[in-house]
């Protein structure tokens, strides 16, 4: 547990910020320079600076308000944001990062971007296609598997970011908050994969509003707070570690 798999060393991540195009239009079309220059120095500080370490095998929690950096944390393990400063190193194979935007296609359905998603990972089609029926059925989509995912609920296509992440064999498996937009039904099943996954000694990225999931679930969190690590706990408890017959496990197993 002691090899470090995910380093961020002093970390800054910006974004540019389009709404000075879309606010003046007319200034952008007369004076095309001045508006460009306008856009390059319209950056967003996201991360400012921020370093730690996530050990092999360790479950990290992120925890954090609103717009306080986790997604973009996470996007940058992830390898599809870049660093504007500093050094992300990760030792492993990732899980995709997917969402609307982010790896899905709105356009197509479930199915196709399953195999879109698959292939972009490195799998043969042909390798896809035998994933594809535990796929679906983790995710409890059939019924909707061959609409356009832009009809899907958020709920649904979390659940199929999730699905297609749990079948790729990933050493690092990144979780952005599908616990609080499943269902509780679909939580409980998120979990217990999870807890697979744990006990296979994957390490995972967990990011959660929830201080009682992450306690119960994390060996560790860290806060983020406006761009900046606010605060690393070890967090002491962990129920199913110790006593995996645990309330907590019976509840979440069962
Ligand atoms: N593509 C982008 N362009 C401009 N700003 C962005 C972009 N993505 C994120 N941001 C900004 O970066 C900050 C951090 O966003 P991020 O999505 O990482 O927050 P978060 O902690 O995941 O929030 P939430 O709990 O709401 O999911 C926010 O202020 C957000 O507006
Ligand atoms: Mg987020």
């Amino acid at each position: 547990m002691n090899e470090p798999i995910i380093t961020f060393e002093n970390v800054t991540k910006s974004y540019h910020l389009y709404h000075n195009v879309i606010g003046g239009v007319k200034n952008f079309l007369f004076d095309i320079p001045k508006a460009i220059s306008s856009i390059k120095n319209s950056r967003f500080e996201a991360l400012h600076n921020i370093s730690f370490e996530v050990y092999r095998g360790e479950t990290i929690g992120v925890m954090g308000r609103n717009g306080a950096g986790k997604s973009t944390i996470l996007g940058l393990i992830a390898g599809v944001l870049k660093p504007s400063k500093g050094r992300v190193s990760v030792n492993g194979r990732i899980s995709p990062l997917l969402e609307l935007g982010a790896g899905f296609n709105s356009e197509l359905t479930g199915r196709e971007n399953i195999i879109l998603n698959g292939v972009l990972l490195g799998l043969t089609r042909a390798e896809v296609i035998n994933k594809m029926h535990d796929i679906i059925e983790f995710s409890e989509l059939a019924e909707f598997i061959d609409q356009p995912i832009r009809v899907y609920s958020s709920g649904m296509v979390a659940r199929l970011g999730f699905s297609v992440a749990i079948h790729t064999n990933p050493d690092i498996l990144l979780v952005d908050e599908i616990l609080a937009v499943g269902d509780v039904e679909f939580q409980k099943k998120c979990y217990k994969k999870m807890l697979d996954f744990k006990k296979k000694g994957v390490t995972i990225v967990l990011v959660s509003h929830s201080p009682d999931d992450i306690e119960k679930f994390c060996d560790r969190a860290i806060v983020v707070v406006k761009g900046e690590i606010g605060d690393i706990r070890r967090i002491a408890s962990k129920p199913y570690f110790t006593n995996p017959e645990s309330a907590f496990i019976r509840g979440m197993v069962n």
